[in-house]
């Protein structure tokens, strides 16, 4: 008999059937996030979830799903999932990083430019139909190239932002990272480690790459953003809830530092309704990953994931990407 799994969003068809082809296979064929107690319900005697960043897998959902025993995500950030929870009741879990990397520090760069070189501002006063003149000081911003990058949480996606800069645009690169990367890596990467502090107060921009959980709960809020220079621009691609967005937008409001990119959001797809009316913020729908090509491989990778915790294809028994090893010693 067929393992049962369910695919909680809607993906692409041919990841689908490859699925199709080693499981019965259960799929929300919407955008809608299922609640907690329909997901709940439609679990029950599967083996096996294809999941997002945005569900959320803890103990308690987890004891009214004994079959379960495979959880993989499409995303690389597993905060949503409490993976303790999940290795106590023998459940495998697994993320999907590498194929994101570069994309996502795409996006990041982007934001970067765009705050730092008020990309967003100049498009909106365009629109007004604002732009009757020109003036030597319209809509000036901050410098990327040569300025020096700050980079918190040097993690692959941090390193790839980091080439970016210092290969790309000339920028001196300063991080700060939970451990120090080898010599190797740093003269690589032209980049200097500084604690957190002095990151803050030297960078001129400041890229957010950390992974979210208890203890970064508001890495960046307002005394943070007290030691930043007024001419900094602050960058968060990772998770909503690193940065205080209230915080962020009242020193976005009073200039205390000119400008910010964010990709992620307190609360999203919520967005705090200050950030909202300050001017000198660009702001995208959490699309760091949203390449065509890196969404296909994304979820194909969650599928090799998926199929191999199941037993099935090249990788039968070793998920590439699993996160909790030690699950197997508490199989169900
Ligand atoms: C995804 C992400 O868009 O991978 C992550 O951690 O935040 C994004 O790439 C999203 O979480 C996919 O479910």
């Amino acid at each position: 008999m067929k393992p049962s799994v369910l695919v909680t969003r809607r993906i692409f068809d041919d990841v689908v059937a490859r699925l199709r082809a080693s499981c019965d296979v259960e799929t929300n064929d919407t955008d809608d996030l299922w609640s907690p107690d329909e997901l709940r319900r439609r679990l029950q005697g599967k083996a096996g979830v294809f999941v997002t960043g945005t569900e959320r897998i803890d103990g308690a959902l987890l004891d009214t799903c004994p079959a379960l025993r495979a959880i993989c995500s499409m995303a690389v950030g597993y905060n949503n999932i409490d993976v303790p929870a999940c290795t106590a009741r023998g459940v495998l879990v697994s993320n999907a990083p590498d194929v994101l990397t570069e994309t996502t520090a795409d996006l990041g760069f982007a934001l970067m430019m765009a705050a730092a070189r008020r990309v967003s501002e100049g498009e909106r006063f365009l629109r007004r139909g604002e732009w009757t003149r020109w003036s030597v000081d319209l809509l000036v911003g901050s410098d990327v190239h040569g300025a020096t990058l700050g980079i918190l949480g040097m993690g692959r996606i941090g390193q790839a932002v980091a080439r970016r800069g210092a290969r790309g645009f000339d920028m001196p690169v300063v991080y700060h990272n939970r451990s120090r990367l080898d010599a190797a890596i740093e003269a690589e990467l032209g980049a200097r480690y500084v604690s957190k502090d002095e990151l803050l107060r030297t960078a001129d921009h400041v890229v957010i790459v950390v992974p979210y959980n208890a203890g970064s709960h508001h890495l960046v809020g307002a005394a943070e953003l007290a030691l930043m220079k007024r001419t900094a621009t602050l960058t968060n691609i990772a998770r909503g809830g690193l940065v205080d967005d209230a915080a962020l937008a009242a020193a976005l409001r009073e200039r205390r530092i000119a400008a910010a990119g964010l990709d992620v959001f307190e609360g999203e797809p919520e967005v705090h309704p200050d950030l909202l009316r300050v001017p000198n913020v660009v702001l995208t729908p959490h699309i760091a990953s949203a390449s065509t090509q890196t969404r296909r491989a994304m979820t194909q990778l969650a599928c090799d994931n998926l199929l191999a915790t199941l037993g099935f294809g090249r990788h039968a028994g070793k998920p590439p990407n699993v996160l909790n090893p030690d699950a197997l010693k508490n199989s169900r």
